[in-house]
């Protein structure tokens, strides 16, 4: 068997159309939805994250601030930044990139985002909606998750979906909007880790995977049950001597032997990134329009 090949990029250029006459009708009401990336450092995989959020935007018709500051930024200059984005009526999204350095602490930044503004859902006022099923914004990954499964036919509800990871922008969440009493979720979900005993074994029992464990080809083919669908978030940068550039990108999961058992996976690229980006399209327009009071 070869797996149906999940084409992320397909789907979010789907969605992105839909994204782009949302756009104009805001165009046309005076509004222009705003967001602003807030990027420390200079790690080479949060610089291409970010700039390919900047280019989304200006492709849909959004109206985009880049702000770059040195890896050495004082938490202190970080949150004065950011309670300038929050005052600013031009921007209705503040994504600050994570990770951040060290002398930052990461919660206390996040806790500084006016939730209203808060397009990547991580502010604990926003988590704790999405918990109690309220969210005000879903984060970015996770409802680009539940998007991709949905629009490519395979729906979570009444299934065992095995989320591979907690963290706090991928795992968690993905867990949380998937065991939701909705349309689009009603899983039984999983949440396993690094310290899961006999992860191989717990794996095997899903009927649906989210490998995000942020480790190239952690998840082996023998892992997963005939049939299971894959939706692997890893992008993990390998060398690769064969590329100019020196390296490539690959998931958490091996995807040439994956592809023989599974029904259904995404790749890597070309799978849950382009979602990524585009359910933070969907998140501006949504804050763009609550700030203005139209939803
Ligand atoms: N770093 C990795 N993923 C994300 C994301 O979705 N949002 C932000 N702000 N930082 C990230």
């Amino acid at each position: 068997m070869s797996a149906n090949i999940i084409d992320g990029k397909q789907i979010a250029e789907e969605i992105r159309k839909e994204v782009a006459q949302e756009v104009e009708k805001l165009n046309e009401q005076g509004i222009k939805p705003g967001l602003a990336t807030v990027l420390v450092g200079e790690d080479p995989a949060s610089q291409t994250y970010v700039g390919m959020k900047q280019k989304t935007c200006e492709v849909l018709g959004m109206h985009s601030i880049a702000e770059k500051h040195p890896a050495e930024m004082k938490e202190e200059e970080l949150l004065k930044l950011v309670e300038q984005l929050n005052q600013d009526p031009d921007v209705h999204g503040v994504l600050v990139q994570l990770p951040l350095p060290d002398q930052i602490d990461e919660q206390k930044v996040l806790l500084a985002i006016d939730p209203a503004k808060d397009v990547d859902g991580f502010h604990p006022d926003n988590v704790g909606r999405l918990m109690v099923g309220q969210p005000r914004f879903s984060p970015c990954t996770p409802a680009g998750i539940v998007e991709l499964l949905h629009r490519s036919g395979n729906p979570p509800a009444g299934k065992h979906v095995v989320v591979v990871g907690r963290s706090n922008i991928v795992g968690k969440p993905v867990a949380i909007l998937l065991m939701q009493k909705n349309d689009r979720a009603n899983a039984t979900v999983t949440v396993a880790h690094s310290r899961t005993q006999n992860l191989p074994d717990v794996v095997r029992d899903a009927d649906i995977v989210i490998a995000a464990i942020g480790s190239p080809h952690f998840i082996k083919a023998d892992w997963l049950k005939d049939g299971a669908v894959v939706i692997d978030v890893g992008t993990n940068r390998v060398d690769d001597a064969t590329r100019e550039r020196g390296w490539r990108l690959v998931g958490d999961v091996d995807f040439d032997a994956a592809v023989e058992v599974a029904s259904a996976i995404t790749p890597v690229p070309g799978g849950v990134g382009p979602m990524t980006i585009t359910m933070l399209m969907v998140n501006t327009i949504e804050a763009a329009k609550q700030l203005s009071g139209i939803s």
